[in-house]
């Protein structure tokens, strides 16, 4: 049985079940977020310490503006709300991606979010947030470059934002669209992947844990036979 240190999330799917059901992508991102905690939850229950959910990509920018602050708003309550629980949950947060650029009175609440629950060792969220693989790999080329490094596996793996974390075991992607779309290349190179028709609002334990199942069967083999 293979053990489950670290499952990553593409939570793709919002907007088509907001036009399907609530006639607004936005609300899609709403209902999106209650699977979010649906899923934290069922992370704890599975005793998985790492869970990595993909919240915006860099390539998300190209979405039209109201889009763009309804979900950075969600995101600005979600921490208001929550950051007490996930302390008193003993979860710690951690944000991957460049958050330099967002506005400082965000950028402030997230760091002091990861600073309040830098302790806590149930579960760590890994929130993806102006994430892109690609530039991750180039800034640690970059900071090689710059420390007169070798190139080779630790010291890229040590520049990348996931340098504390485990690669993932299990990638789920939602919403019926099977790519990766530059989220944890380099992490992922052993990943399994279970692409799901379902859309992210939809998802829910039970399908989770139908994939959790399947996982532990599976024969990993890293390129061995
Ligand atoms: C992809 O679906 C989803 C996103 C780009 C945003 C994900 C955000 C949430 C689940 C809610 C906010 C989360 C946090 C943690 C605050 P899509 O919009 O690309 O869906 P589509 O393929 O149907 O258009």
């Amino acid at each position: 049985m293979n053990p489950v240190k670290h499952v990553a999330i593409i939570m793709d799917g919002n907007g088509r079940w907001g036009i399907k059901y609530k006639k607004s992508r936005n609300l899609g991102h709403r209902a999106g977020l209650k699977t979010v905690e649906k899923i934290i939850k069922s992370t704890i229950k599975n005793k998985i310490k790492h869970l990595t959910l993909y919240a915006f990509s860099t390539e998300n920018w190209k979405r039209p503006k109201s889009e763009i602050n309804f979900l950075f708003t969600l995101l600005d309550t979600f921490i208001d709300q929550k950051i007490d629980e996930f302390n008193k949950q003993n979860i710690k947060l951690k944000i991957i991606g460049n958050i330099n650029i967002l506005n400082n009175k965000l950028k402030k609440k997230l760091k002091r979010s990861e600073n309040i629950t830098k302790k806590n060792n149930r579960l760590q969220v890994n929130l993806a947030l102006n994430y892109g693989s690609k530039s991750e790999l180039i800034n640690a080329f970059k900071q090689i470059k710059k420390n007169k490094q070798n190139i080779n596996s630790k010291n890229i793996e040590k520049n990348l934002y996931t340098s504390s974390i485990p690669d993932p075991d299990i990638l789920i992607r939602t919403g019926n669209t099977n790519r990766l779309s530059n989220f944890l290349l380099w992490q992922m190179a052993y990943s399994e992947i279970f692409f799901e028709k379902k859309l992210w609002p939809d998802f829910n334990e039970n399908d989770y844990n139908k994939i959790l199942k399947k996982f532990k069967k599976i024969k990993r083999n890293y390129g061995n036979i």
